[in-house]
């Protein structure tokens, strides 16, 4: 029977985290690199990307690198395997992690969220970054996975993927009806998506070595309003949201072997909301 540290190990595996230099991809990079991962963090923004990926490498001692691709672009995913290949010869997780998180609790983010003037634009531009970039980065990383015969993708949906908005702890005083603020219907389409997408690669692989699987967090403290907190925290059974580091121990699990023989699962993460 393997230890607990050999079946956490990521020793020497190459981890690509899609938009790696946001709050959460950072995180999971971060993750990865403390259990001797080596995190690739690839960003639209490229001078963040790599000035996170070197804080890694000195504190982790891990060869981290920051690239920079839109994922939205078929010839920027193919030229990141490339350049990956170039530099480690090898891919073995890959964490579809960016998305447009739009921030309604944000005072003055967002005013054109509402579904009857929703922006056909934003739709599109939505569904590129979490959908479309998710899956060409499975095509294109993926599909050297299951070359290889070995590989984990994971896809980072939300506790929205699982359950509709409740679109009442997103109001704000002294704003009309028919103005106040939504999260918006493209958050929940392209969570909702990942989830498919993720039954749809773990049984296309499955033979071929290549698991995958999706993790759903509910929303994670990050200073946001205090009445919009509480609002959140009264539908959740534990009270309040996760923590920025509670997602560490998911990320782990589903990233080494400690989950060898899951495959096509959605990992809820959410203090207990989907339950209520
Ligand atoms: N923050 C939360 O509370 C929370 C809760 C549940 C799920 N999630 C999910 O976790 C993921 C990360 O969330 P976050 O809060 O860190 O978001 P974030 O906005 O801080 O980070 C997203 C990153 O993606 C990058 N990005 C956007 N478009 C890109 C593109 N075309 N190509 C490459 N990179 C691109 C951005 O530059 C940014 O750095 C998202 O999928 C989000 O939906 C977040």
């Amino acid at each position: 029977m393997k230890t607990a540290a050999e079946l956490f190990d990521l020793k020497g595996r190459v981890a690509v985290i899609t938009g790696g230099a946001g709050l959460l991809g950072t995180r999971h990079a971060e993750a990865i690199a403390s259990a001797g991962g080596i995190p690739v963090l690839v960003d639209l923004r490229e001078e963040e990307a790599a000035r996170r990926a070197a804080d890694l490498s000195a504190r982790y001692g891990v060869a981290a690198s920051g690239l920079s691709a839109d994922i939205t672009r078929p010839e920027r995913v193919e030229a990141l395997l490339a350049e990956i290949l170039k530099r480690y010869n090898r891919v073995d997780i890959l964490i579809n992690n960016a998305a447009n998180n739009p921030k309604q609790e944000a005072p003055g983010e967002v005013e054109f969220s509402r579904l009857e003037s929703f922006p056909l634009e934003q739709w599109e531009a939505d569904l590129a970054v979490g959908l479309t970039g998710a899956f060409l980065c499975s095509r294109v990383l993926g599909s050297e996975m299951a070359r290889r015969g070995r590989g984990v993708i994971l896809n980072i949906a939300s506790d929205l993927g699982v359950i509709a908005p409740d679109q009442r702890i997103y109001r704000r005083d002294g704003v009309a009806e028919e103005l106040q603020p939504v999260k918006p219907v493209t958050y929940s389409v392209v969570k909702t998506g990942l989830i498919g997408l993720t039954r749809y690669l773990a049984t296309y692989w499955a033979d071929k070595g290549v698991r995958v699987n999706a993790l759903s967090p509910g929303g994670v403290y990050n200073g946001q309003p205090e009445d919009f907190v509480q609002r959140l925290s009264a539908l959740i059974p534990m009270g309040r949201m996760a923590g920025i580091d509670e997602l560490h121990g998911a990320i782990l699990f589903l990233c080494s072997d400690a989950s060898s023989y899951m495959t096509g699962t959605n990992v809820v993460l959410d203090g207990g909301r989907t339950c209520w």
